[in-house]
């Protein structure tokens, strides 16, 4: 489990994480958010569906995609925080990009 080291003062806000409400400080990026509650699946990889979670936390290797109100592949790592921010764990496969693209 992850927790925050620093004592901090900055503004609070809410949202949601797969579904649970959570609070945050403004700025924080999405992925601590995650971490600190517990929620450290990002999104499951598209052709083993394993989980996955965020490894570099500096916007470099990608493993941190999420989907941020509705809109996917969003770096939790690099993403701020917003207050009503919804946030869920990204389960794009081979078989959904298909399904999308009517095939
Ligand atoms: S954790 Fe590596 S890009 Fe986000």
């Amino acid at each position: 489990m992850f927790r925050s080291l620093q004592y901090d003062d900055r503004d609070q806000v809410t949202l949601t994480i797969n579904g649970w409400e959570v609070a945050a400080r403004e700025g924080q990026t999405v992925w601590s958010a995650m971490a600190v509650n517990g929620q450290v699946e990002t999104r499951r990889a598209a052709l083993s569906g394993d989980a996955r979670s965020a490894y570099c936390a500096m916007g470099v290797c990608f493993e941190c995609m999420v989907e941020i109100d509705g809109l996917p592949n969003q770096q939790a790592c690099l993403r701020r925080v917003s207050e009503g921010m919804n946030v869920t764990t990204q389960r794009i496969t081979e078989e959904s990009e298909a399904d999308d693209a009517g095939l």
